[in-house]
């Protein structure tokens, strides 16, 4: 299907966040997609209606030029996607300030600079729009062994604010959801042991790509959810198992 929507996607060059862009072009959005080294993937698909922009998401002066481009190559903005994130695991006492603000500059920092602006243009537009973010269901329901303490403290972040957004913007149709995938097949788990992925739901197995960007999907056309957390997660959500 054929549209002229417009889709701003981070962390595109790899795993979740090129599954989620080629998913968008597949069904005829125009896509911007970011991170720093996107121009060099060979993950997303080549397309006219695919606009690339390399940039650090923790870098304010990123998100201006992301939406300048869309601006620029398409004239609006109808979606967006936050996904570029990283997720430092370790015991809460061994965390360093770096880390804290690693974390806070990528996951949170990033997710405040580019909504700003998409909200901020999607309210000129008067006609709605969606942000979709990825979390994680270990915010709410962390795992013995897994410990991800100062991690969650971004990714709460971003699930606490979205929801206050979505309530904030609710008459002007801006819609602000999350999906929280459990283990997804990706490069970021490229030096964990797959036996022990598979023992972080009750649900064997871990999750493809394919099924984030459906759920990414889902939410950014759903015409009246919002404020939601979509769980795709092998029912890792249910805290104990
Ligand atoms: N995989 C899982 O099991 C899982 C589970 C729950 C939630 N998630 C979340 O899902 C999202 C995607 O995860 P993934 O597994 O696809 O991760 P991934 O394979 O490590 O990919 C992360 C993406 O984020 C980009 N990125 C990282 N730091 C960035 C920065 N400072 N500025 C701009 N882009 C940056 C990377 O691109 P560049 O290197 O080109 O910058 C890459 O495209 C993350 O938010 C992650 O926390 C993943």
């Amino acid at each position: 299907m054929q549209t002229g929507r417009t889709v701003i996607i981070t962390g595109a060059s790899q795993g979740i966040g090129a599954t989620i862009a080629n998913s968008f072009l597949d069904r005829g959005y125009n896509v911007v997609a970011t991170s720093r080294r996107v121009t060099q993937t060979s993950e997303i698909k080549s397309s006219e209606k695919l606009v690339r922009v390399d940039g650090d998401i923790a870098d304010p002066a990123t998100a201006q030029r992301v939406v300048d481009a869309a601006l620029a190559g398409f004239g609006r903005i109808d979606a967006l996607v936050n996904n570029a994130g990283i997720f430092v695991a370790k015991p809460f006492l061994d965390y360093t300030l770096e880390d804290y603000r690693r974390l806070a500059s990528t996951n949170l920092e990033g997710f405040i600079h580019l909504t700003q602006l998409a909200v901020r243009q999607m309210l000129k537009q008067k006609s709605g729009g969606s942000i979709v973010s990825i979390t994680t269901p270990l915010v709410n329901h962390p795992i013995a062994g897994l410990n991800a303490s100062v991690a969650m403290a971004t990714k709460g972040g971003i699930e606490a604010m979205s929801k206050n957004i979505a309530l904030e913007y609710a008459k002007d149709g801006i819609r602000v959801n999350t999906v929280a995938p459990g283990v997804v097949d990706t490069p970021l788990h490229k030096d964990n042991p797959r036996d022990f992925l598979n023992t972080l739901s009750p649900m064997p197995g871990i999750s493809a790509p394919q099924e984030i960007a459906d759920a990414v999907l889902f939410l950014t056309e759903a015409p009246r959810i919002t404020g939601e957390v979509l769980n795709v997660d092998g029912g890792a959500h249910f805290g104990k198992w």
